[in-house]
């Protein structure tokens, strides 16, 4: 397994790569990697003859107030489980490396991003977006893999692929969750411990308003208030927003007669976390 920090030299990996017909899978993360992004890894692995594994804490897409510097880090064992996926190379760059001097060009995504994450995270989506151009230009891959769990960021991805053209394919893959039902998340350490008891609660939440849907409730107001109520009897955590919406357009529906995304976002003392189920699926 190769580690670089350097674009260049990886830039002349990938280029090598290519001259030989090499199909390469490309799973970009921030690091202090768990189940949830070693699912990713596995799939990467089977479907591509070299898999590219990016861990970089990207600045640009956390905002003033949020968790940039608490954000877990450990670079030895995220080597670890980049051996044990068989990863061909680790995309390691520091923040010199990715933005040497302030950039002349933003991205700002104008789509997508009004809704869920992108309303209580503005500028959010810029940053992930400017992170990840940069990202596929350094490693060309013909496929790149990311997690359900952020669906807003892979209906974002996938804009992003379409817009700019990137002659990439977008591999969305299920959350992975603990036994509980809680989604892994780099951010569950930060849980107090009567935090992480109420956490699962989120996902259950979510899935009773499935169900109601599943009934024969189709009026999204009356399936997100069913969700808040489940919510607020069960955890201490500030509800950030729960929200159902079309999936993948993000647009806001009242009559449920659509795949759709049902979305919580819930403010612990030191962690947010999100949650989502799609369904309807046509
Ligand atoms: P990060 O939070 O490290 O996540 C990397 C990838 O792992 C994302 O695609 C995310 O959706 C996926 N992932 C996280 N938890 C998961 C879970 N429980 N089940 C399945 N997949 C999960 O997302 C980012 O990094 C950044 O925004 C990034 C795309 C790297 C750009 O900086």
């Amino acid at each position: 397994m190769k580690i670089t920090a350097n674009i260049k030299e990886m830039q002349q990996i990938i280029t090598e790569w290519s001259a030989q017909g090499k199909k390469i899978g490309f799973v970009p993360t921030m690091g202090f990697l768990h189940d949830g992004h070693q699912a990713l890894l596995k799939k990467a692995r089977l479907e591509n003859d070299l898999v590219v594994l990016s861990i970089f804490v990207n600045p640009l897409q956390f905002g003033a107030n949020e968790d940039l510097d608490s954000y877990p880090r450990d670079q030895e064992h995220d080597k670890k489980i980049a051996e044990k996926h068989g990863i061909d190379v680790i995309f390691l760059p520091d923040e010199q490396t990715m933005y040497p001097g302030p950039l002349s060009i933003n991205l700002s995504v104008v789509r997508r991003t009004d809704v869920l994450c992108g309303r209580s995270r503005p500028g959010h989506f810029d940053g992930v977006a400017t992170v990840l151009t940069k990202l596929f230009n350094i490693t060309r891959p013909s496929k790149v893999y990311f997690g359900l769990k952020d669906a807003q960021q892979i209906a974002v991805v996938d804009a992003l692929i379409e817009d700019f053209n990137f002659p990439i394919e977008l591999i969305a893959v299920p959350t992975v969750r603990e036994e509980d039902g809680l989604a892994k998340s780099s951010r569950n350490v930060n849980l107090l411990e009567q935090e992480r008891s109420e956490a699962p609660y989120i996902q259950q939440a979510l899935q009773h308003g499935r169900e109601y849907v599943g009934n024969g409730e189709n009026n999204s107001k009356e399936v997100i208030e069913k969700v808040r109520q489940f919510l607020e009897r069960k955890t201490h955590g500030k509800i950030d927003y729960i929200e159902l919406l079309s999936y993948p357009d993000l647009q806001r529906v009242e009559t449920i007669n659509q795949q759709v995304i049902l979305a919580a976002a819930v403010q612990f003392q030191n962690a947010r976390l999100i949650d989502n189920v799609i369904f309807n699926e046509y």
